[in-house]
């Protein structure tokens, strides 16, 4: 298999699990060290122990929130890994509130998980690319970006707002030969969907596959593949865009 992040230096955000962690395992095959920063330090440790690439992981335990903990953590994987030539914005939470009784640290902390750390994230790594006149950005933003679902406020926003930093950003920094891309995926096999049929009447899992033009759901792997291409020189020319991921889904009219 050609590998096609040889010499790369990777930061995955949230990569301890579900897509990020797919992500990871597909970046380390691909030939590229990888750095995680996560709020889950005993999932995170235990996870890198299990990829059994010691000299090519790095892992921090920190909040996306915080411009310190991005800092820190930068400062840690550059001192392992050397610049870094890729970010991927993964770490993510849903929402699920009342647009009336949400109350306004209620959605800063959240936009600040959705939204504002792929910014923050952007900021430590782009002085490096920009000397490098190199790099490629990929934010995971969702289908919800485009057409959403009762009971998610307002993890849209959010992810709209993540698909327009994209192209904002895109457009600061093409000049350096740096991109950035957002992926969308759709349903996929991860702890954040397995919380959402477990607060479902179980009925509720056909009827999602059945809406399906492939009859099924996305494993972490699949979205991780259109990553890692975005992430590679095979796409020197793909910027500012929304890649969906999500089997057709939003290609269906009701009915
Ligand atoms: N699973 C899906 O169906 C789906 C669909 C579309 C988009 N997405 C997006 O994909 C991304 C990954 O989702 P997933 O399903 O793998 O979720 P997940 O919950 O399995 O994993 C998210 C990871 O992010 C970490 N994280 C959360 N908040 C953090 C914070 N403040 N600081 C550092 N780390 C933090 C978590 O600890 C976890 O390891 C998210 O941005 C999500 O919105 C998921």
């Amino acid at each position: 298999m050609t590998k096609r992040l040889e010499g790369h230096h990777i930061v995955v955000t949230g990569g301890s699990r579900g897509i990020g962690a797919a992500i990871v395992e597909k970046a380390l095959a691909e030939g590229s060290g990888v750095s995680i920063i996560d709020v889950e330090e005993e999932a995170g440790r235990a996870f890198i122990a299990s990829l059994n690439a010691p000299d090519r992981v790095y892992f921090a335990r920190g909040d996306i929130r915080f411009a310190d903990d991005i800092e820190d953590f930068h400062r840690g994987a550059v001192a392992k890994l050397g610049p870094v030539t890729g970010l991927v914005n993964n770490a993510g939470r849903n929402s699920n509130a009342d647009p009336v009784t949400m109350t306004e640290v209620q959605w800063d902390e959240f936009m600040s998980v959705d939204l504002k750390s792929a910014w923050l994230c952007a900021r430590v790594v782009l002085p490096a690319m920009i000397a490098a006149r190199k790099g490629a950005i990929v934010n995971i933003a969702s289908v919800h970006a485009d057409h959403t679902f009762p009971g998610y406020f307002p993890y849209a926003a959010a992810k709209s707002g993540l698909v327009g930093l994209t192209r904002s950003l895109a457009l600061e920094v093409g000049r350096h030969q740096i991109r950035v891309n957002a992926l969308s995926p759709g349903w996929t096999e991860t702890f954040l969907v397995a919380e959402y049929f477990a607060r479902n009447p179980p009925e509720m899992r056909q009827k999602v596959l059945d809406v399906h033009p492939m009859g099924r759901i996305a494993s972490p792997a699949e979205i991780a593949n259109c990553a890692a291409f975005l992430l590679s020189d095979e796409a020197s020319f793909v910027t500012g865009a929304n890649w969906r991921v999500d089997g057709g889904l939003g290609a269906r009219f009701a009915g």
